[in-house]
């Protein structure tokens, strides 16, 4: 044997037991004690070695994470122990009927112990481990036959290759869940939209798409993730009951969900489950509900299995927040810039509690790519506060009578014709006197995101446009208190509280006033820019074309629109009208030089690396802001750290600045 090939022998070892820690270390404990560069470095000389040597590369390597060559198809696997389902309860009648029958069936009425876990939606799967390494991972697939998919597996870095202690059994058959995270599954399907692939209806299909692929190349580059939950014969291992379990399979390397709960009765299972089902809209990735298991195992071996799933667990569901029904047609809706958006009409349903009658369906090509129609049977999803979507039509209720959807040639409010701009999604209507557009650009412009007028909100508005009290922004500053008064549903209060804050609304910093204003491209942030290098609204308006692109964060689009915004004369002649009454926006010096954060609410979204999150929220606070811990309409920042939650896609399609880790500190240098 030649010394090159045993100082690589050895290099390689001493590599794979380097990476095997520093990977447990950051995609089980999140404590890397390395940059991820360095072990970058570590992983490439392995590789190098590996390529070298093919010999010497161990089933259990590291460099098995990326994927080995297509399958032609998976093998089957028989599990030694059956993989069972779980029978569902709906509600806390159903578990505690669970509880009665346990005791039923134990002729015992004493307390029992329960563990409350989150049930993760993604795949079951099944883990080998012999002496410590993963030989072989498989699917549920009808409980008794699965399928060989360990290559897909290793590709999975929370699923250890190689456990780390010895205390394991010889063979260990480690039972959990393969899911996808929330941002995972939009990123992935955002890169499929723009690829024109189809789109994943939902995490778990993601899930299951990526772990059916042959190639586990391709699963490798998919964001996967894995929760260890059981074994398969917990008569081989030293603990006595669940809890005991999960720190067991913590000991050896397993990711175990952190929401797992001790309950000492049907009671705390209970409250368990609301605490979940309160904090399910933050959660990084999709639950379905909660599982409840007795703890003890030798309960567990006394209750024993029915048919299809054991005695000893109850699955608590979530309200579910899919469902079917039959899209009646589609109502084409004029946004403030003109974009036209479909909007189907459902068939009311209620999902999760709460009636849906209409749901976004994007735009026409989202309508393509779904193929959906009219009169179809839909797949109708509400996920948290985010607009209600048909996921996809359900074809095989087909009739042959359903009718293609196709956008309008016509705006439906000024029957302007509508175009479509190269490389743009939405069709559009471009009459600046749309009666819609302009309806919407005054919702918009007193809404929360603009100037925020208390008792102006959409319907006072939509109520002012009809009664033609406001047809333009001019307008609303022309109203009093008596005119209101004489409209449906106002009264002098609420009248007079709306004059009130349309006066006080005057006061209004620049940056404010322009995104309320909804120029193309000028969001808050945008607004914030512009305010930092204007002083007024007139030297904005008199801003030049280079002058403006010479602002870092403005683009030619941006600066086009601006240009064409503030050229066209109508746009002139209403500012002239505003400032005569009164509105002269300039912008806000800020009181106190120290304070950079002055009116800014911020929310914190996962891990902070250089601070911890008291010490960031003390910063903001010391800086003048203020720190929220919900996502309310207040916050107008998110710091959104490393593996950010759900949150950060909600505070995106709320249009909050997110600054990472590093603007935030930017910022307060300021
Ligand atoms: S225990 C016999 N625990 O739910 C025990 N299952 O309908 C069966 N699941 O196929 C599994 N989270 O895919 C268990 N914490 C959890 C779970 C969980 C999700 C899934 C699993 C299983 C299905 C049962």
């Amino acid at each position: 044997m030649s010394s090159e090939f045993q100082t690589a022998r050895q290099r390689l070892e001493k590599l794979r037991e380097e990476i095997h820690s520093h990977c447990h270390r950051y995609y089980i404990l999140d404590q890397p004690i390395i940059a991820d560069a360095e072990y970058d470095a570590l992983f490439q000389e392995l590789l190098d070695i590996e390529q070298h040597f093919p010999q010497l590369a161990t089933d259990d390597s590291p460099s098995k994470r990326v994927g080995a060559p297509a399958l032609a198809k998976f093998n089957q696997v028989e599990h030694h122990f059956p993989m069972l389902s779980l029978e569902n309860a709906f509600s806390d009648e159903d578990t505690k009927n669970f509880e009665e029958r346990l005791h039923r069936f134990l002729k015992d009425h004493s307390p029992i112990n329960y563990v409350a876990e989150p049930k993760l939606d993604g795949l079951a799967v099944e883990l080998v481990y012999e002496k410590g390494l993963f030989v072989l991972g498989s699917t549920r697939g009808d409980g008794r036959i699965g399928e060989n998919i360990t290559a897909n597996l290793k590709t999975i870095s929370s699923i250890p290759l190689r456990l780390i202690t010895d205390m394991t059994p010889e063979r260990l058959e480690v039972r959990g869940e393969v899911f996808m995270s929330l941002t995972g599954f939009q990123q992935l399907n955002y890169d499929r939209g723009e690829a024109g692939e189809p789109l994943f209806a939902n995490p778990r299909n993601a899930a299951a798409g990526s772990l059916r692929q042959l190639d586990s190349r391709l699963t490798a580059l998919r964001p996967l993730d894995f929760y260890a939950y059981g074994i398969s014969d917990p008569s081989i291992v030293p603990s006595t009951g669940q809890m005991e379990l999960f720190s067991f399979l913590g000991k050896l390397g397993f990711k175990i969900n952190p929401l797992v709960r001790s309950c000492a009765s049907i009671d705390e299972v209970a409250d368990h489950y609301r605490h979940l089902l309160e904090i399910r809209p933050d959660l990084a990735y999709d639950i379905d509900g909660m599982v409840v298991k007795v703890d003890s195992f030798a309960l567990q071996e006394r209750l024993g299995n029915k048919a299809r799933s054991p005695r000893w667990a109850i699955a608590r569901k979530f309200p579910a927040s899919q469902a079917t029904t039959r899209l009646l047609g589609v109502d084409f809706q004029v946004g403030r810039t003109g974009a036209i958006t479909p909007v189907a009409l459902l068939e009311p349903v209620s999902i999760a509690g709460v009636t849906v009658s209409r749901a976004t369906l994007h735009n026409e090509d989202e309508i393509k790519r779904k193929g959906i129609r009219t009169g179809d049977m839909v797949l109708v999803q509400r996920a948290g506060d985010v607009i209600p979507e048909i996921v996809q039509p359900i074809a095989d209720l087909r009739t042959g009578r359903e009718k293609p959807i196709h956008m309008p040639q016509h705006c439906p409010s000024c029957g302007h014709a509508l175009i479509r701009e190269a490389g743009e999604a939405a069709v559009r209507c471009v009459n600046p006197h749309c009666p819609a557009q302009r309806l919407r650009s005054l919702i918009h412009f007193a809404g929360k995101s603009g100037m925020d007028i208390e008792g102006l909100g959409k319907k006072a508005m939509e109520q002012l446009f009809s009664e033609n009290l406001v047809q333009n922004i001019p307008d609303i500053y022309t109203l009093e208190a008596k005119q209101l008064q004489s409209l449906d549903g106002w009264a002098q209060k609420s009248a007079e509280n709306a004059i009130r804050a349309i006066k006080t609304g005057k006061n209004v910093s620049l940056a404010r006033f322009l995104a309320a204003l909804g120029i193309r491209y000028v969001g808050e942030v945008t607004a914030r820019l512009l305010e930092e290098h204007f002083l007024s609204l007139r030297q904005l308006a008199a801003a030049s074309r280079e002058e403006l692109l010479n602002i870092e964060g403005i683009g030619e689009q941006m600066a086009q629109s601006i240009i064409d915004y503030f050229g066209d004369a109508q746009v002139q002649d209403m500012l002239q009208k505003l400032a005569d009454l009164g509105l002269n926006p300039q912008k806000q010096t800020v009181v106190s030089a120290g304070l950079p954060l002055q009116n800014m609410v911020f929310i914190f979204t996962g891990g902070l690396t250089s601070l911890s999150r008291n010490e960031a929220k003390e910063l903001v606070k010391k800086h003048g802001g203020q720190v929220s811990s919900s996502l309310s309409k207040k916050v107008t920042h998110m710091v959104c750290g490393e593996k950010p939650g759900g949150k950060l896609q909600k505070a995106t399609e709320m249009g909050l600045t997110i600054l990472s880790e590093e603007d935030f500190q930017q910022l307060i240098a300021k």
